[in-house]
């Protein structure tokens, strides 16, 4: 299994391209089944995640053409395009061997009920405790007339003809939910209002997309115009139509990028970013003592720059993990590595995920100096960090070892990096780019 090798990095000076985002082009993907024809991407990035999500669509019976582009002296390539080819008549099973390995597979199952009007979809992984951690997804699907049982570790879901609009109350605004609900209620016959959505900017480019294909959607994130805040209504159509698509940056992934500038010290530019979109994260960074400016691309992309130049000095900053435009939860593991290095004690809240902090062991195997009551984390700085081998429990916990790596004295070795894999596109690569001495390992 291929592991990392991190050294301590003096500084990370100069520019890194952010990619598309994951959890924009998951979903994305999997809204082309509610068309036939041909649906073209752009941005996409080439993650084990992606490479899943294609896997499953052709399963379906979809086509899937991709074009790649040689970056990093050719060690690497990246999607130049992503063309989807939807069949009129889907295959509807989503069998265990391809969802079990990632969580957002259930977001086939609205597309399938709608177009097929009934789908068995493998339970994901990681929900080993029953229907739970998908209950607003099932109980959300239900509301818009589907009947959805629980058999031998699938979703059996059936709906007679036609799904019918509903009104939904979700009891948390998920995100995942909140997208199978939309992609499902864009085929039904009538009006879903979904209250206390989620809006979350990738909600967003997925309903941009939607609205390509001809859905018709309405939102407000604000109370305006007579809509109350985190309403989402959308009118149903007979038929939606391939369009085609830029995904938006990732935000989680230009906000590591980030934080790892912070804590290393030195000039970092993020090029095809949007700072709207990392608001929260740059106030603290700010308060943490960064600066950081932002510039417009200066083409028609609504990108910006972001530049970020740290002395290394960084202010203890407590930060409580909440719903966009909150502080993201996906950020809280780099946060809390960066909060190893400030000069103070700092809290970190984590509101969203009852057991995210897997990190916290490996990080006080490092050096830090970390303690956990309930949902709270106490982190006292500074700690010197000295190397150690560590072991990636999640996504965003791995890159928070990574983060804690670069400033770690010695070789860090990082092990299960697939899960890396999973969300960070060229990790070594970028990080190399700028200084950092990494390496992957087999
Ligand atoms: C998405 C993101 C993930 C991010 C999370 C929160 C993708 C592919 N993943 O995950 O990176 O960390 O949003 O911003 O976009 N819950 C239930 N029942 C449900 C659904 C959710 O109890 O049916 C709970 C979850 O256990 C969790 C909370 O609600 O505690 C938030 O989950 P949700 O917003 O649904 O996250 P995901 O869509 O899975």
């Amino acid at each position: 299994m291929d592991y990392f090798k991190v050294q301590k990095t003096l500084s990370l000076n100069g520019k890194i391209n952010i990619s598309g985002a994951k959890n924009a082009s998951l979903p994305l993907l999997f809204s082309s089944l509610l068309a036939e024809g041909k649906h073209s991407f752009s941005n996409i990035p080439n993650l084990e995640d992606v490479k899943l999500s294609f896997k499953l669509l052709k399963h379906f019976g979809c086509n899937i053409e991709v074009n790649t582009k040689p970056v990093f002296d050719k060690k690497a390539l990246s999607l130049s395009s992503v063309v989807i080819d939807v069949p009129k008549k889907l295959k509807n099973i989503a069998p265990y061997e391809l969802v079990r390995k990632m969580r957002a597979s259930i977001l086939c199952l609205g597309p399938l009920i709608a177009r097929c009007h009934q789908a068995k979809v493998s339970l994901p992984g990681g929900c080993a405790i029953g229907l739970r951690p998908v209950d607003y997804h099932i109980d959300g699907l239900q509301a818009l007339g589907a009947d959805l049982k629980l058999l031998d570790g699938y979703i059996e879901a059936n709906a007679d003809g036609l799904l019918k609009g509903a009104n939904i109350n979700l009891k948390f605004p998920s995100v995942g939910a909140t997208e199978n609900i939309i992609m499902a209620a864009s085929l039904a016959a009538g009006s879903t209002c979904i209250n206390n959505a989620s809006l979350e900017p990738e909600v967003l480019d997925l309903i941009f997309y939607l609205k390509k294909m001809g859905a018709d959607i309405i939102f407000s994130s604000k109370q305006e115009d007579g809509l109350d805040k985190n309403k989402i209504i959308i009118n149903g159509v007979e038929r939606l139509k391939a369009s085609c698509h830029k995904v938006i940056p990732d935000r989680i992934e230009a906000g590591t990028f980030l934080i790892a500038g912070a804590m290393t010290g030195g000039d970092l530019h993020l090029n095809n970013v949007k700072a709207c979109h990392l608001e929260s994260l740059l106030k603290n960074l700010q308060a943490s003592g960064c600066k950081i400016e932002v510039e417009k691309c200066g083409d028609d992309s609504g990108e910006d720059k972001i530049y970020l130049s740290s002395d290394k000095s960084i202010t203890a900053v407590n930060i409580k993990t909440e719903v966009y435009p909150g502080f993201p939860t996906d950020l809280q593991a780099q946060w809390m590595s960066m909060m190893t290095q400030a000069n103070g004690k700092s809290i970190i809240e984590e509101t969203i995920f009852e057991n995210r902090f897997m990190h916290i062991p490996e990080l006080n195997r490092l050096g830090a100096n970390i303690k956990v009551n309930k949902s709270t984390a106490f982190i006292s700085g500074y700690a010197k960090l000295k190397s150690a081998s560590v072991m990636a429990t999640d996504l965003r916990a791995g890159s928070s070892l990574v983060l804690a790596g670069l400033v770690a004295t010695g070789e860090t070795q990082i092990h299960r990096i697939y899960h890396l894999d999973r969300g960070y596109e060229f990790l070594e690569h970028k990080l190399s780019s700028v200084g950092a001495i990494i390496k992957r390992c087999r």
